[in-house]
């Protein structure tokens, strides 16, 4: 997971087009949809709490829910968060952006935080959703890394009454793919993803391959049961909240590695 392999291809932009594109209408979702390259747009400003887990290092927040492994090695440093259930939706709230900002407290600094998710805060069925089950549904919840929620408020509050929003992922370079599985088996972490962050689809497609439909695996990884050993792959990967549709062509070269990541040279904005 640690080799990021230089190659870039040529990589082009499609845009999905949307009976709301068209329209220039506002989605289900509230984001006005405009014509390719769309811009992720802020959300309004909305309620929920956060507390934060771990120490300063942030060692804590490695291996998470999404499978992004050491999120401060991988480029996602130590603003990060778990989301509680209701907002983690199955993995594909991984990779999302918030700015997060506590209110109502006697703890509150004046600090706004930008974390990304990169972790699932679990409910825990055993404690009352007001006294302790903080993650519990429908809780909007963030279990903040303790160097992001310092930014917001005292540690010693515990838990803060916030404000977020999603806000873009502004991301340096393309997007980065981690290849696992075997011979028979391509799992692919898929990290660094600008834009809205997330991702509700994936394809893959070898040089002697037509495109493969992946499915989802857990987190932020995709899967496809096809042999794809020697040859060039290249990536198109749906946004979960935008619905827009990048291309990555030729990500990986003919002789592509498992346990090495490859990046894209395009991303969403
Ligand atoms: C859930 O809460 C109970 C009661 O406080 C605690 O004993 C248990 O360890 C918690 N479970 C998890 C998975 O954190
Ligand atoms: C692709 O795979 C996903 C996940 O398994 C599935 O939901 C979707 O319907 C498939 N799409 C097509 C076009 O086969």
């Amino acid at each position: 997971m640690s080799t990021l392999h230089p190659l870039s291809g040529l990589c082009i932009f499609i845009t999905i087009t949307m009976i709301f594109t068209s329209l220039g209408s506002v989605s289900a979702a509230g984001y006005k949809t405009a014509r390719a390259p769309a811009v992720y747009k802020p959300s309004p400003w909305t309620q929920a709490h956060a507390t934060f887990y771990g120490d300063e290092s942030a060692a804590s927040t490695s291996g998470g829910a999404c499978g992004y492994g050491n999120v401060v090695t991988n480029g996602y440093g130590t603003d990060t968060a778990a989301l509680s259930s209701t907002i983690f939706t199955d993995g594909y709230g991984c990779g999302q952006c918030y700015q997060i900002k506590c209110v109502q407290s006697p703890w509150c600094s004046t600090g706004v935080a930008t974390i990304t998710a990169t972790n699932l805060c679990p409910p825990n069925y055993s404690k009352d959703s007001n006294n302790g089950g903080w993650c519990n549904p429908p809780r909007t919840h963030f279990d903040m890394a303790k160097p992001a929620f310092m930014q917001i408020a005292q540690w010693k509050a515990g838990i803060v009454p916030v404000m977020y929003r999603r806000v873009p992922c502004i991301r340096t370079g393309g997007i980065r793919f981690s290849f696992q599985g075997n011979g028979y088996w391509l799992l692919v972490y898929v990290m660094n993803v600008g834009g809205a962050g997330d991702i509700s689809q994936m394809w893959v497609k070898g040089t002697k391959t037509a495109w493969i439909n992946m499915s989802h695996n857990w987190g932020a990884s995709y899967q496809a049961f096809a042999t794809l050993k020697g040859q060039a792959l290249s990536f198109k990967i749906t946004s979960y909240t935008t619905k827009q549709t990048i291309v990555c062509n030729n990500v990986a070269p003919a002789n592509w590695n498992l346990g090495l990541t490859y990046q894209a040279s395009n991303n969403f904005h």
